[in-house]
């Protein structure tokens, strides 16, 4: 929702994907005017266009783009800055524009051309996984979304991160490639660790259609548990107890039935020791438990 009612600058998004629409349809939505939107594809655009409610898209961002106080770049990574580069080179970057991009890895030094045209450059990265265009609930609401570059590019990244009602933290530009890092291990990582555990499921006899519901409690207690008693304290299990009878076991039935398995289960279970060390465990158990992770075979 609005936070005043000062008018708001005028946004345009170049790139009408996950990202780009549901953050031009709440920003839209807490007060900003839509100067347009603009995609490789019309149908990107005009599909985006019936989603935030505006007629001004088109598939040449300079058609758009010089009516905008604020240019947001949500293209893919790769693509970021050939767009930009095209938009400065077609006149549609004004002088006095924001131009911000989405990338949580990239630096807003991408955009280094808008900033040639008299742009203020700067990147401002909602910390989600937008697996899809969120139009239901603000997606915004309670998240991080991290800014960095220019003064001025940064200060329109805080108030409308604050629109959005995000809560804002500012980055240094050098701190974006491990803060990005550690994000894909948070979001993507955990993706294909709970991809293992559910493949170990179905190899219990399982079926796809309801590990989910079998782990879901798991899942939740653990990540109650780390909000309430940290890392280390947060892990039990065979590795935590020094229990290598156990953990013998799991590596020799994922051998016998899921042999591809097993090399994640092992670097895995080779990670977690330090872990145990750390809240307890003896130096003995955690030499023969990274012994036994450790040999193949
Ligand atoms: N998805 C996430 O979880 C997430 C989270 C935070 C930040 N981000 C960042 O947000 C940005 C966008 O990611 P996304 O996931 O929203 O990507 P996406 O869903 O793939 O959308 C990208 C859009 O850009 C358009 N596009 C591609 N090349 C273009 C070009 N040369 N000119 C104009 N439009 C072009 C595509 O348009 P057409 O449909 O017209 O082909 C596509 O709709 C990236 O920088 C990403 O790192 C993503």
């Amino acid at each position: 929702m609005p936070t005043d009612s000062i008018k708001k600058p005028a946004i345009a998004i170049v790139g009408c994907g996950k990202v780009g629409v549901s953050l031009g349809k709440w920003l839209s939505q807490a007060g900003y005017p839509v100067a347009g939107l603009a995609s490789r594809s019309i149908d990107s655009a005009r599909r985006a266009a019936e989603i935030i409610g505006t007629d001004r898209f088109a598939d040449k961002p300079e058609q758009i783009t010089p009516a905008a106080d604020i240019i947001l770049v949500t293209t893919p990574d790769d693509t970021i800055a050939d767009v930009c580069d095209a938009m400065a080179r077609t006149g549609g970057i004004a002088p006095g524009t924001v131009v911000l991009h989405c990338s949580g890895a990239l630096p807003s030094t991408l955009l280094a051309r808008a900033g040639e045209a008299g742009a203020a450059i700067g990147s401002m990265h909602p910390l989600q996984s937008f697996a899809q265009i969120r139009v239901d609930t603000n997606p915004f609401a309670g998240i991080i979304v991290s800014v960095e570059g220019e003064p001025g590019a940064v200060a329109t990244g805080q108030a409308m991160a604050r629109d959005l009602e995000s809560v804002c933290f500012e980055i240094r530009t050098e701190a974006k490639t491990l803060y990005h890092a550690s994000a894909v291990v948070a979001s993507n990582y955990l993706v294909t660790v709970m991809n293992l555990s559910f493949q170990l499921l179905e190899s219990a006899g399982i079926e796809r259609s309801e590990v989910l519901q079998v782990l879901q409690p798991l899942i939740q207690g653990t990540l109650a548990n780390i909000e309430k008693v940290g890392i280390p304290e947060a892990l039990t299990g065979p590795i935590a107890r020094g229990d290598v009878d156990t953990v013998t076991t799991h590596l020799e039935r994922i051998g016998q039935q899921r042999p591809d398995l097993l090399a994640l289960y092992r670097a895995l279970g080779t990670a977690t020791v330090p872990l145990a060390e750390a809240r307890g465990l003896d130096a003995g158990h955690a030499g023969q438990l990274k012994q036994h992770l450790s040999t193949p075979g």
